[in-house]
């Protein structure tokens, strides 16, 4: 990776975020370009990182080894049409971090119907990105081989975990799992928060305790080779206070509750797909 060109198109939220990881991985920021139509956007990025910026989306990716799709779902068609002609002069490896557009229709819009296929990549990152403590969920297409495969990992591996699924349609379970995953864990401690004070804690300490507990049981868990399970088992005595709310969560049928909640998700994914799909 560190001989790459990187092209970012796209200088929003989630490119700062990659190319402040990228950077902190030692890639030196002369390899990186990044284009957007706001010169604002291109300064501060400019200033902040000392990468090169362009307004021009096709100038910028000429010469680059991977190109990062990073504006919204809605603009990548548009803007994928319009590097047609150069993504097929200069085959660069394509990464696309925007939710729901599937790898076949990305290839289509960069003329692989007509033209040569496209090494596609699809990412599914999660906000935690934005801090460098996301997961990211990758599929890769047949046309990526496998030194594109390790740079797309070690680009994404920048902002946190980033892990492989075999099959694209397992994007959809990325999503309802670690996409919107962040959000559950907010409610559950939104609500730890709330029962905390209703046992007579200030609003203040039951937030700082609720948070502070929330990081070091994903510490541990992550730092241990033991299952959650048997963490969870570890600190539960018997007779004990935790039993007592474990044995609550078993009544509420915590397993069932969490299945309901990702499948929603997952079922909610596949329908956002297919009506971006219907759109084009
Ligand atoms: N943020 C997350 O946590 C997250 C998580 C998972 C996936 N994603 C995906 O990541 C992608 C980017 O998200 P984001 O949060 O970084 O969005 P964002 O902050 O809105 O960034 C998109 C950037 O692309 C620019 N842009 C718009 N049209 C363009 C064009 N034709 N050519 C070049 N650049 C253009 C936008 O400029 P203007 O502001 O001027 O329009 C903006 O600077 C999305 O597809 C999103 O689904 C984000």
């Amino acid at each position: 990776m560190k001989q790459s060109k990187l092209t970012f198109i796209g200088g929003g939220n989630m490119a700062a975020s990659l190319i402040g990881g990228l950077l902190a991985d030692n890639l030196p920021a002369k390899q990186i370009t990044v284009a957007d139509p706001e010169s604002g956007t291109r300064d501060s990025l400019a200033n902040h990182f000392g990468v090169n910026t362009a307004e021009d989306n096709v100038a910028a990716i000429t010469g680059a080894d991977v190109v990062v799709l990073a504006v919204k779902p809605q603009m990548l068609q548009s803007v994928a049409e319009v590097l047609a002609s150069a993504v097929q002069e200069y085959q660069p490896l394509i990464i696309t971090i925007a939710a729901g557009i599937r790898s076949a229709d990305l290839d289509r819009w960069l003329g692989g119907e007509t033209g040569d296929s496209v090494a596609v990549v699809r990412a599914m990152p999660n906000t935690p990105a934005l801090l460098q403590t996301g997961a990211t969920g990758l599929f890769a297409n047949a046309q990526v081989n496998e030194e594109q495969r390790d740079l797309a990992e070690s680009i994404l591996r920048a902002v946190g975990l980033a892990l492989w699924v075999e099959n694209e349609d397992q994007m959809d379970a990325v999503t309802a799992l670690s996409g919107s995953g962040p959000a559950y864990f907010f409610r559950i401690m939104e609500a730890m928060e709330t029962a905390g004070a209703g046992l007579g804690l200030s609003a203040e300490t039951a937030h700082l305790l609720t948070l502070q507990t929330a990081l070091g049981a994903a510490k541990m868990a992550l730092e241990s080779s033991e299952a959650v399970g048997v963490l969870r088992e570890r600190v539960t005595s018997p007779g004990g206070t935790t039993e007592q709310g474990l044995q609550v969560m078993a009544e509420q049928d915590i397993d069932g509750l969490m299945a309901r909640v990702l499948r929603a998700a997952f079922d909610r994914s596949r329908e956002l797909a297919r009506s971006l799909d219907e759109k084009k």
